[in-house]
């Protein structure tokens, strides 16, 4: 058996390899800014899938901030995400999931909100929806891995290390195709701190 010799994978040669594992045409994204009206998250349904895919990879091909998804992979965790939808209804401005790992641990994962409507608390709103069904659910702390970290510490949470997560470590980073040249920043919340007061 040869042994591959393995270094750090530029993120260029992760982004092609994505694009071409997943095939994708069209990662255009609607700039319209709307938001006249409240709006407010909610689960998502299996029909939101074909748009966050869309989301997540405009993200992930604009600046790598998130981890490609194949539309597969939503489907198979759609019952995870939370949606904000444009009031119209037409479309999805933002979105993110809250995975369990554990009895006591979950994690918020493709936090994605439309380029159009940055900056307006839709990241906040699908954030704190999370982290109610993550406190309905009795789980203690919610973690993420993110490479903008001070948005999550506006929202309480605390830089951390990602060896205090050594099961998600075990169960997905090692099939990361950034496990070797990781940029992401663990931020986690004890929900004990937040709910119970
Ligand atoms: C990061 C992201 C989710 C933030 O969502 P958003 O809707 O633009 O942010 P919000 O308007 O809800 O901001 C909430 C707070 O965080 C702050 N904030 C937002 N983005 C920030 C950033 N990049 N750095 C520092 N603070 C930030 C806001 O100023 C606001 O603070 P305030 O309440 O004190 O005014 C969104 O910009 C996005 O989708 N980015 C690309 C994908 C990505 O990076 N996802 C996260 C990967 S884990």
């Amino acid at each position: 058996m040869t042994s591959e010799a393995v270094g750090p994978t530029p993120a260029a040669t992760i982004r092609q390899r994505a694009s071409e594992v997943h095939a994708l045409q069209d990662i255009a994204v609607d700039r319209r800014t709307p938001l006249e009206a409240p709006v407010l998250a909610e689960k998502a349904v299996v029909g939101d899938a074909p748009e966050i895919h869309r989301l997540i990879q405009y993200w992930f091909e604009a600046t790598g901030d998130v981890l490609p998804r194949t539309e597969g992979e939503i489907y198979e965790t759609i019952r995870d995400f939370v949606v904000v939808r444009d009031p119209s209804g037409d479309r999805l401005l933002a979105a993110g999931a809250l995975h369990v790992e554990w009895r006591d641990l979950a994690e918020i994962k493709s936090l994605v909100v439309d380029p159009g409507t940055q900056g307006k608390g839709l990241g906040r709103i699908v954030v704190d929806a999370c982290l109610d069904e993550a406190v309905d659910m009795g789980l203690k702390t919610v973690f993420a891995l993110t490479t903008t970290p001070a948005f999550f510490e506006r929202l309480g949470f605390r830089i951390s290390g990602v060896s205090a997560f050594p099961r998600k470590v075990w169960n997905e980073c090692f099939r990361c195709p950034k496990y070797n040249a990781c940029d992401e920043i663990a931020v986690t919340i004890d929900l004990r701190d937040r709910f119970t007061t």
